[in-house]
């Protein structure tokens, strides 16, 4: 691997300067994306290998990152699922048989890979071939909650009363959705490891709407199990959300690496965490926007919590957001570099 940077720091070994990858920096922020996406769904490039390869690479080529992310989303596994998934011109994606009763969890089915997700393990393979170990490659999945509540939501939600409600009202269902959704996440990750994926990361985006003893009870077995099914692989990731009052009890999932948002500050993040695992995180996206003196000083203040010890990636505590200035995305890599070159 030429920029072994990232993977170093994931296993809390020293490198020559902090590794910078950033959520969804393949996307709608980029001409050369938007080129293609004006050709094509956004599902006819995820299932194109052609096309996601070729997303996949576009911020490589723009920037100096020390990752790769496939281009997908966390919804691929649904139709596999049996679950009916439309992408609404300039909507969200919308589920159109939401699980909701212990009926529908029972006609949910865990996915075979090789045959639900063909194109995505190809597009693997294909950025692999084409990356030609320049930096590492990153797969990823929803995390049992976020595809959870996506699933029994059917859209995005504010309050989460479908879940919450079936959490709530029929834990015994709860839990059978929960393993079944875990199984689902265990082979499509590990397929994406065969794959050639180097690293993992669970997107677990939505969790923070549970208060810290929902968390304990209705999620921490399931995330647990994931993690442990892979974890002697390669790297894992996990990332989450709104979780900054309660970090100690997200750490028992496990993860290599733990994601954080800007909404904790990063020492007192990784000081709750334990400097026995890496940090990943977790300047506000939106700190993108601002002029460029801003966002240097932003970029050296996450250094500095960080305190140049070893196993911190940074990244924005979230996506990128559609908007964001291209020139900015290259300044913030280039002064991450800059000030942690050591
Ligand atoms: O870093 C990465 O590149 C990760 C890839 C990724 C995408 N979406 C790509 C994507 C990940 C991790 C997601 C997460 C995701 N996707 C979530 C969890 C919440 C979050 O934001 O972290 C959910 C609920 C989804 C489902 C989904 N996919 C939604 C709600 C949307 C529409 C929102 C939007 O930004 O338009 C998508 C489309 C989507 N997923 C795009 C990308 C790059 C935009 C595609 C396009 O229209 O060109």
């Amino acid at each position: 691997m030429a920029n072994d940077t990232f993977l170093r720091a994931c296993r809390r070994q020293p490198a020559e300067y902090t590794p910078v990858w950033l959520m969804r920096q393949a996307g709608r922020y980029m001409k050369e994306y938007m080129a293609i996406r004006g050709k094509h769904t956004f599902l006819e490039m995820c299932k194109t290998p052609e096309l996601a390869c070729e997303v996949t690479l576009q911020p490589i080529r723009a920037f100096a990152l020390d990752a790769a992310i496939i281009f997908a989303d966390i919804l691929l596994p649904l139709e596999g699922m049996g679950i009916k998934l439309e992408f609404a011109k300039n909507e969200g994606p919308q589920i159109k048989n939401p699980v909701r009763t212990k009926k529908d969890i029972d006609a949910v089915r865990v996915i075979n890979p090789a045959e639900d997700v063909p194109y995505l393990l190809k597009a693997i393979k294909m950025v692999k071939s084409e990356l030609n170990g320049r930096v590492p490659l990153i797969g990823f999945s929803g995390a049992p909650f976020t595809l959870a509540s996506y699933i029994i939501e059917g859209e995005g939600s504010r309050n989460y009363i479908h879940t919450k409600g079936l959490m709530y009202s029929d834990p015994g269902a709860w839990k059978a959705f929960m393993e079944k959704i875990a199984d689902v996440i265990t082979v499509y990750l590990q397929a994406q490891i065969e794959a050639g994926a180097e690293a993992v990361q669970l997107f677990d985006s939505w969790v923070g709407c549970l208060g810290p003893d929902d968390y304990r009870e209705f999620v921490l077995p399931y995330t647990k199990k994931v993690i442990d099914s892979v974890k002697n692989t390669v790297p894992v990731i996990n990332f989450s959300t709104n979780t900054g009052t309660y970090l100690d009890i997200v750490k028992q999932a496990g993860g290599d690496v733990m994601g954080v948002d800007w909404r904790v500050r990063l020492d007192d993040a990784w000081k709750t965490i334990g400097h026995d695992r890496a940090i990943q995180g977790n300047l506000d996206p939106v700190v993108l926007f601002a002029p460029v003196e801003v966002i240097r000083r932003r970029v050296k203040e996450v250094l500095d919590m960080a305190g140049g010890k070893p196993g911190h990636i940074f990244n924005l505590g979230h996506g990128i957001i559609v908007g964001t200035p291209v020139d900015n995305v290259r300044a913030l890599v280039d002064s991450v570099h800059e000030f942690s070159r050591r």
